[in-house]
């Protein structure tokens, strides 16, 4: 009887959203050879992953026989691997010290409510990914939301004031405001910031090390340019040790597995390498080419997003790409503000000309045939809603 009651709560939540072009399925992904794979029973070309430097592919386990930890790294699942890569993670990012997570969901969900005290003022990026989003509601913290790319207000002395923001976009390829920041911190203020989307894309790994930022937290994840997946954190040693000690996500959760460790320590090692740079340096050749076949400025992260508006004209793009061979997720709210519904394009380093050359003029067909023009934002004639 309850169970049907909930079926039916949940059938009819899946109606509305049918309703408003919302409804959503997990794609059938299979036989993937780099940029290509099987999406149901189609061969496609994919122009929507986030493995930016094309290695998700390429790791391998050198010596599989460890799988599991065994417990939270607090009762008995800390093994040396897992300080050996903390320590290294420490070294390239240029801090004192960093703690892992398993991903970077996890990671966001646990450290704010462990670093955020009861009085701290709290500015969150508007825009920001929705792990930092449900993170900081964990933390009971009184936020703010800042407009987008805005800045707090100026720090004062007597309490701690955070600003909590991702690197790149995850949505909009766009980035924080760094002289903005660099103010921030010059002030007294703290910086949270998420580099999911710029970790391992960077000539010093990070956007934040390339502006010559220090953020208090530093977040990187392992799942986008590393391709592989996890996370971690680098600040100070006492704070990563609280953090290592008192997160939810470490402390109430079975320590990171050995097998993935041994991938992202080799992925470090492709990304620091000059393999690395080459993987850069194609991407950006690939980017380069992508906007300027789309009319679009140049633009330095990977994540190009096709703004259309409505959920209805997302959807169809999307369909009309597919039956072209080319596989573009449409991007709807909640995960982007209502109104700002849209194809979000991302280049990988192994995309080669001419793939990407036939995605630009299908894509520039599709559009002319709806009326509609290629642009990255919201027109501002049309506010957003949400
Ligand atoms: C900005 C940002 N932070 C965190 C995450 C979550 O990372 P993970 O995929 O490792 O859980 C994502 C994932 O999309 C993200 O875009």
């Amino acid at each position: 009887m309850s169970l049907s009651l909930l079926e039916r709560r949940i059938e009819q939540k899946i109606a509305l959203e049918r309703n408003h072009n919302l409804a959503r399925a997990l794609p059938k992904i299979s036989e993937r050879q780099g940029v290509y794979y099987k999406l149901g029973d189609q061969r496609v070309l994919g122009f929507c992953s986030n493995d930016y430097l094309g290695l998700a592919e390429t790791l391998r386990i050198p010596n599989p026989a460890e799988c599991g930890s065994t417990a939270s790294r607090l009762i008995c699942g800390n093994l040396p691997a897992h300080r050996a890569l903390e320590q290294r993670l420490a070294h390239l990012v240029g801090y004192p010290d960093a703690v892992l997570f398993p991903s970077g969901f996890q990671l966001n969900t646990s450290v704010p409510a462990c670093v955020v005290g009861d009085g701290d003022r709290v500015f969150s990026d508007r825009l920001n990914h929705a792990s930092i989003i449900d993170g900081l509601r964990l933390s009971r913290s009184e936020k703010t939301i800042l407009p987008h790319r805005a800045a707090p207000p100026e720090p004062s002395a007597s309490t701690l004031s955070w600003w909590f923001s991702e690197s790149a976009f995850s949505m909009d390829g766009d980035y924080a405001p760094a002289e903005k920041m660099y103010r921030h911190l010059n002030c007294g203020g703290l910086v949270y910031l998420d580099e999911a989307h710029s970790f391992g894309l960077h000539k010093n790994l990070t956007w934040s090390a390339d502006h010559n930022l220090r953020p208090t937290l530093l977040v990187g994840t392992f799942g986008k340019a590393l391709g592989c997946a996890g996370a971690f954190v680098a600040s100070t040693n006492m704070i990563c040790e609280w953090i290592r000690t008192h997160s939810r996500g470490i402390v109430f959760s079975t320590g990171t597995s050995p097998l993935l460790l041994a991938a992202i320590d080799q992925a470090l090692s492709i990304v620091t390498s000059d393999e690395g740079d080459e993987l850069r340096a194609h991407l950006a050749n690939n980017l380069a080419r992508l906007c300027e076949g789309l009319g679009l400025p140049p633009r330095s992260c990977p994540i190009v997003p096709l703004v259309v508006g409505n959920n209805r004209d997302a959807l169809a793009i999307s369909r009309e790409l597919l039956e072209r061979g080319f596989h573009v997720q449409a991007i709807r709210p909640p995960t982007v503000p209502r109104g700002a519904s849209r194809l979000r394009l991302t280049v990988c380093a192994t995309h080669n000309p001419d793939q990407i050359d036939a995605l630009t003029s299908s894509l520039h067909e599709v559009f002319a045939r709806r009326n509609l023009e290629l642009r990255t934002t919201v027109p501002n004639d049309e506010p957003l809603l949400s």
